[in-house]
């Protein structure tokens, strides 16, 4: 079966189709997967624009789907269902594809399904990699989000821990506006970092000790914190004399980077010991991180710990993700009705 993808919750406009293999292993194979980013128009503003970004999708959302269709060399009548982003994300941004995925059901007479915006960013470690060992311990880390989830088994998440105030693809657009270096900040920062000395700033790591009082189902001490991090690059920049020198901005860059991407690990090896985790996955738009990418790598080789995480397309976000988390909901069983809202605030 294939099935078509639609994914509208940030600032990009993306369709997908994928497709089953029946190898339990490796399940999905991706025919297609289009993006079109928003970014150029939100640049301006040094941020994504949600007013601005409804109205993008709009205008890009029936090409899109049509290039995925070509691209994928499928017919409306080879889509078998039609998997949608139902949130989190922005309101209007959601509402636009999943407007559109419900009309297409309806044309095409095909399921529909609804996607959580973090399954899909789990599952793309699937699509890429096939099955993980089990259990898993999963970071999900992106510009909304920073998020531990154990995955015990196929499809079944649960949430160990996430961050008390800012994601940290957030704190890193912020530092990156804060020193005046565009948007987004990631893949910036992660390349003038490459240049810089990471002991060269002086920064605070946050640990946290005490359950959240807003969730005290959760233990707390592996939940991560980025805004004090933000703060300290902020009063760090203000108390400098005059401009920056490359060097410096290079330096502040990498010595943010070092603490951020120790938190990260730290924290995903501790759950991953806690959990007795057999392999550990990295995913969301922080994980096309090369420091991130190069310390997982270097801490599970040395523990004997097998990690993932998906290719750099897949790392931001796109519809084969959605796709392919779509249909490990539809071989579950699980379908939406016509009735179907988007949802901004969407738990897990
Ligand atoms: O998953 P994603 O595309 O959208 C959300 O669901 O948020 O993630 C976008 C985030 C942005 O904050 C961006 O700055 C960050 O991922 N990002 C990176 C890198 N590439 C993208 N952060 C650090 N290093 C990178 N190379
Ligand atoms: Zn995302």
């Amino acid at each position: 079966m294939r099935i078509l993808g639609i994914e509208t919750s940030c600032d990009e406009t993306s369709a997908a189709v994928v497709e089953e293999t029946g190898d339990a292993a490796k399940p999905w194979v991706i025919r297609s997967n289009v993006i079109a980013s928003q970014v150029p128009i939100h640049r301006e503003w040094g941020g994504v624009v949600p007013e601005l970004a409804s109205r993008q999708h709009i205008r890009d959302i029936c090409g899109v789907v049509e290039r995925a269709l070509a691209d994928a060399e499928t017919a409306w009548r080879d889509i078998g269902a039609i998997a949608v982003t139902q949130g989190p994300g922005l309101v209007g941004s959601l509402l636009v594809g999943v407007s559109f995925a419900k009309s297409a059901a309806a044309a095409a007479g095909v399921p529909l399904v609804a996607v959580h915006h973090l399954a899909g960013h789990i599952e793309s470690l699937v699509l890429q990699n096939g099955e993980l060992p089990l259990p898993a311990v999963v970071l999900v880390v992106s510009g909304g989000h920073t998020s531990l989830y154990d995955v015990d088994r196929p499809g079944r998440y649960r949430l160990l821990s996430r961050t008390r105030d800012d994601a940290a693809g957030e704190a890193y657009d912020k530092v990156a506006k804060l020193l005046g270096l565009g948007y987004p900040g990631g893949p910036i920062i992660d390349r003038l970092a490459a240049a810089g000395d990471d002991r060269a700033v002086p920064l605070p790591t946050t640990r946290l000790t005490h359950a959240d009082r807003n969730a005290p189902q959760l233990k707390g001490d592996l939940d991560f914190s980025f805004s004090g991090l933000k703060t300290a690059v902020l009063r760090y920049v203000r108390a400098h004399d005059g401009p920056l020198a490359d060097g410096e901005v290079a330096d502040i860059c990498a010595s943010f980077q070092r603490v951020v991407v120790t938190a990260l690990i730290e924290r995903a090896f501790a759950a991953a010991r806690r959990t007795q985790a057999r392999s550990i996955g990295v995913a969301g738009g922080v994980s096309a991180n090369s420091r991130l990418r190069a310390e997982l790598k270097a801490h599970g080789d040395a523990r004997e710990m097998p990690t993932f995480v998906p290719s750099l397309t897949l790392s931001t976000d796109n519809a084969a993700m959605i796709a392919a988390a779509g249909l490990r909901k539809f071989r579950a069983g699980s379908t939406a009705t016509f009735d179907l809202n988007a949802d901004a605030a969407l738990p897990l």
